[in-house]
């Protein structure tokens, strides 16, 4: 008995859920969901063909000084990048001495304690210091940013999906939205009205909500002046910084590149071991007899027959 009620239960269960699944899946065809203009006008981050992209990317130590460079004199004014400390400059291949005077001359001073009074001071950076925020706190770096607040970059390209491209694409996709178009020819302010950019904010299509905080950052050629000589189109400045970024997050990339080789080519070596000694464990198992040779069994009947036969041991 208790068995047929617990039978009729459970039908009841299944009933309710395919009931359930049933009206909301054709309530979802009926009235699908509205398209939002975040949806239909956002771009996918372009290629920003950095040679650290790929399975046998290296970073290009001239590239990543002149993002180094962009950072400290764009970037640095509002994000921070607490998680780099300045001695790892080295990697980029600056002396010692000039990884000391850019710490010494860093813009923001480092957070520190009066040592005669206790109370709250600043000091100059040291080698062993990370890069310092601009702002003093959340609130204060709000205040400055019409209450955005510019995230640390040191992680960025890992915390965005395909996070250098898209920092390139970003920093150079800012558009005039009047008359914006998507690839299908959409024009934005014509389907979606309500979607004009609010005031004090910038549209990017690159941007998931297509409206971003960041007044463009790189606004004319030659903002920055390259110590290598190479022209500082804002394309270039963009592909720099995000090289440089690329490197902050990952600084390691190019060990992990080539202990990926080292392990692809030591499991190809160990695969041929592991052939060759299978071919030796089972060869008395698969010897092929030679027909008619000493060894094949009809022959060597014959040959017992003949010795047996004449008389003739062994
Ligand atoms: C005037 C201050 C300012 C400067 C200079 C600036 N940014 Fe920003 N940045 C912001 C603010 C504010 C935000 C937050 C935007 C938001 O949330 O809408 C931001 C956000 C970002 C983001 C994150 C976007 C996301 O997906 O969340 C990246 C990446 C970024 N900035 C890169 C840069 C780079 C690279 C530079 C230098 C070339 C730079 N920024 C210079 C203020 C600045």
């Amino acid at each position: 008995m208790a068995r047929i009620i617990g039978f009729f239960v459970g039908l009841g269960f299944v009933g309710v859920l395919l009931f359930s699944l049933v009206v909301n899946g054709l309530d979802y065809f009926r009235n699908p969901p509205e398209p939002t203009a975040a949806h239909e006008f956002h771009k996918h981050p372009r290629d920003a063909e950095l040679p650290s992209a790929g399975m046998m990317g290296k970073f290009d130590r001239a590239q990543l000084q002149r993002g180094f460079q962009v950072y400290k004199e764009v970037c640095s004014a509002c994000h921070s990048l607490k998680y780099v400390s300045f001695y790892q400059l080295h990697d980029l291949g600056y002396s010692e001495a000039e990884v000391k005077a850019i710490a010494n001359q860093w813009a923001t001073e480092v957070p520190s304690i009066n040592p005669d009074t206790g109370e709250a001071a600043t000091r100059k950076a040291l080698v062993s210091d990370r890069f310092p925020s601009p702002y003093a706190n959340e609130t204060a770096a709000r205040a400055a940013n019409n209450n955005a607040l510019p995230p640390d970059l040191s992680l960025i390209t890992e915390a965005r999906e395909d996070g250098p491209n898209y920092v390139y694409s970003l920093i150079t996709g800012y558009a005039d939205q009047a008359g914006y178009k998507n690839d299908k020819g959409e024009e934005l302010l014509k389907k979606f009205p309500d979607a004009a950019t609010p005031q004090g904010l910038y549209f990017n299509p690159y941007f998931a909500n297509l409206n971003i905080a960041m007044p463009p950052p790189l606004a004319a050629d030659g903002q920055v002046t390259y110590a290598d000589g190479t022209v500082a189109t804002k394309d270039q400045m963009a592909k720099d910084i995000a090289a440089f970024l690329t490197w902050t997050a990952e600084p390691t990339l190019e060990r992990r590149h080539s202990a990926g080789w080292a392990v692809l080519l030591f499991l190809a070596i160990a695969t041929g071991l592991a052939y060759l000694s299978y071919r030796n464990i089972w060869a008395e198992a698969k010897r092929k007899v030679a027909p008619r040779g000493p060894l094949d069994p009809e022959n060597k009947a014959r040959m017992d027959a003949a010795k047996a036969e004449s008389g003739i041991a062994g």
